[in-house]
């Protein structure tokens, strides 16, 4: 199943979560956990993550966003290029941002909760129908973040290439999986656009604007499909995510 938003999302106890947030929070928390970071802590608000960085003697990297900027006075902004292995190996990341980390909060019902996004979709997936086939949470939930509570094309294409990647993989192994009415239209749109992706995102009220602001290396590599083969896992007792091997 896809819930469109993270305000939408219900009682996903016994399922597995994918929470996707392509531009870019949860390509932002991949490719710093990719690149060495020891833990990125997903904070609701900036207050929060100013809390949490003194909780932690200022021995963190302060990341994150407000109307797509760099919060004054933190460390790094929200674009993936700056979580570079120099900058973020072997650290902590405290990020906050608009829908990306509340997406990641409202997910705290799930059985397992994973980060997603197009760089690592088919990482993602596998580890998701790992567990299922091995009947530890049958049922996949994808959560894409949307925008400011709106439903956004990025999310949902990304959920619909997940979605097709579990369906081809899962009918190798037996039937076809239910996939409900929101998941099947979201493999329906992300097939139908596949091979011209960037156009199709070019309509999302979210790329326009991180491209006026000037981002449009953030929204060329956020998305690109497969480049990183890890699955970053949010742990609900710590409240961090981190790579687990
Ligand atoms: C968010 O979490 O709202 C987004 O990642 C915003 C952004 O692109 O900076």
């Amino acid at each position: 199943e896809v819930y469109p938003t993270c305000d939408s999302v219900k009682n996903l106890s016994g399922k597995t979560a994918i929470v996707i947030d392509v531009l870019r929070a949860t390509s932002v928390i991949t490719t710093a956990l990719f690149n060495g970071a020891k833990r990125v802590i997903p904070a609701p608000s900036v207050d929060d993550a100013l809390i949490l960085a003194r909780k932690f003697e200022g021995h963190v990297l302060l990341g994150g966003e407000r109307g797509a900027v760099k919060i004054p006075g933190f460390d790094l902004g929200n674009s993936p290029l700056e979580y570079k292995k120099e900058l973020v190996s072997g650290k902590t990341v405290i990020l906050t941002t608009s829908n990306g980390t509340r997406a990641i909060k409202a997910s705290e019902s799930a059985e397992h909760v994973f980060i997603g996004c197009f760089l690592n979709a088919s990482a993602v997936a596998e580890k998701a129908l790992k567990l299922a086939l091995l009947g530890e949470a049958p049922c996949v939930s994808i959560v894409c973040a949307g925008t400011l509570g709106e439903f956004s094309l990025d999310d949902s294409a990304c959920a619909g290439l997940i979605v097709d990647i579990l369906v081809r993989n899962i009918e190798r192994e037996k039937e076809p999986p239910e996939l409900s009415d929101l998941a099947f239209a979201c493999r329906d749109l992300y097939l139908k656009y596949q091979s011209n992706l960037k156009a199709f995102i070019s309509h999302a009220a979210h790329y326009k604007r991180l491209l006026g602001l000037g981002f449009e290396k953030d929204i060329d590599y956020c998305l690109q499909i497969d480049v990183i083969d890890c699955v970053p896992v949010y742990d609900k007792k710590t409240l961090e995510v981190k790579i687990v091997l």
